[in-house]
């Protein structure tokens, strides 16, 4: 996505990145529309190679801003919600309610009011839940539920969200309870669902876990006389963060996924669910790149090379040590040997954490370099922070040749906007 000229110097859709960061300053968010499509595309076409129908609903969570739900809702998917703001956001991009879900956990009674009232197919991470729609007499006609089906997998730790350590889903030995449970209370309409892990770029992976929520099923629903309209086998389509990393095999992963639907819906007595999706990471991530720009380099007991886009901005490398791969706009890729040109790059934050892992080799950087930091489009600045009162970037979609500023750069004012009988002076 990104392009390199003679001088290499990087551009995206042709447009020049240095050019966007003298001109809206860093840090700086620049998305792709065209990118965002693409990926879109991709996996609508492999879906329907192997599948009659499907449902991909993009997991809102991972970049939330209103122009990029608008893109996205455009490709004609849903979409996956976590909180009522993004239900909200969601609702007025358009996307279609009925093809969309809500997956909350530990949600108080106000999210599920304005869950329900949406409209969504609500997906409960605790059967029990049933008991508390009911009491608040909200119970809807469809309930989906997310099983942890005792396994999971992730780029990190932090991002299994299956097996026993996940605060996640009921465990699925519980599953025919949780049906009973509904089906008593007067649910009428059903899904399944399960989410077990971020970031996977296995394509074995998808098939192994569809496999077990379809034993699930069979040992424990199979003769309920329920119909599943869906089988969520959520997100978790990784994107390749190092070079080292090869892209998730689509095709591969869904091909196998297809011969576990057709080896097991034919002996099962639950309709004809739709195998539905929910990735966010995969249809975002490299639509985006972080601008930022050095601001000292400082030779201690390593080198550090500063950069103004710390953890307030990109948390991911703070929050789970992970990697993004980071090019110096106008210079070579350097690669050396010399510790003397190993360098770690961090933020300007007060905690020891603000730092990318491994050390990169430059070549003399500077304070005024401009760093681009790839895949930034999922999970950045929905993740940014006003820590140390550091403002929030501005954000840029590039569609075409066409360049929009989606989101201004907040100022020092909108950072204490909210704090009564006071004014910033
Ligand atoms: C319930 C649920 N669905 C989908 C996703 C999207 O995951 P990914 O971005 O890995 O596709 C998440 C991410 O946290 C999630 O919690």
């Amino acid at each position: 996505m990104l392009k390199k000229n003679d001088s290499n110097y990087y551009s995206m859709n042709d447009i020049s990145l240095a050019e966007l960061a003298d001109k809206y300053q860093t840090p700086l968010y620049v998305y792709s529309a065209d990118q965002i499509r693409k990926n879109i595309q991709h996996l609508q076409s492999v879906l329907a190679k192997y599948f009659d129908s499907y449902r991909i609903q993009y997991a809102v969570k991972a970049n939330t801003n209103p122009h990029v739900l608008k893109i996205v809702k455009e490709t004609g998917i849903g979409a996956d919600c976590s909180s009522p703001l993004e239900l909200r956001l969601a609702k007025q991009a358009g996307f279609p309610m009925d093809r969309s879900t809500y997956t909350g956990n530990y949600e108080s009674p106000e999210d599920f009011k304005r869950a329900v009232e949406s409209g969504v197919n609500l997906n409960l991470d605790d059967y029990h839940r049933i008991t508390d729609l009911k009491e608040m007499g909200i119970l809807p006609e469809f309930v989906s539920f997310r099983i942890n089906p005792g396994i999971g997998r992730g780029g990190f730790e932090q991002i299994v969200t299956g097996g026993a350590d996940a605060k996640f889903g009921f465990p699925y030995e519980e599953t025919r309870k949780a049906y009973q449970t509904a089906i008593e209370a007067g649910v009428k309409r059903f899904g399944i669902h399960m989410m077990t892990g971020s970031n996977i770029l296995e394509p074995f992976y998808f098939a192994e876990i569809t496999q077990k929520i379809f034993t699930i099923i069979e040992n424990s629903i199979n003769d309920l006389g329920i119909e599943l309209e869906f089988i969520n086998i959520g997100g978790g389509l990784g994107v390749p963060y190092t070079k080292e990393e090869e892209a998730l095999d689509l095709d591969q992963s869904f091909k196998m996924v297809s011969e576990v639907f057709k080896k097991n819906l034919p002996n099962l007595n639950i309709g004809n669910p739709e195998i539905a999706l929910e990735p966010g990471r995969y249809l975002v991530a490299n639509s985006g790149v972080l601008l930022s720009k050095v601001t000292h380099v400082k030779r201690s007991y390593r080198n550090y090379v500063g950069i103004d886009a710390g953890m307030s901005t990109l948390l991911r490398p703070a929050m789970y040590k992970a990697f993004h791969d980071v090019k110096m706009d106008g210079q070579e890729d350097f690669l050396s040997n010399e510790p003397s040109d190993h360098y770690r790059i961090c933020g300007q934050i007060c905690e020891n954490s603000d730092i990318h892992p491994l050390d990169r080799s430059f070549n003399q950087p500077k304070a005024g370099d401009l760093m681009l930091i790839e895949n930034a489009g999922a999970y950045g600045f929905t993740m940014s922070s006003n820590y140390n009162n550091r403002v929030r970037p501005a954000e840029i979609l590039l569609d075409g040749s066409s360049e929009k500023v989606i989101r201004v750069r907040e100022t020092e004012e909108d950072v204490l906007k909210n704090v009564p009988d006071f004014e910033l002076k």
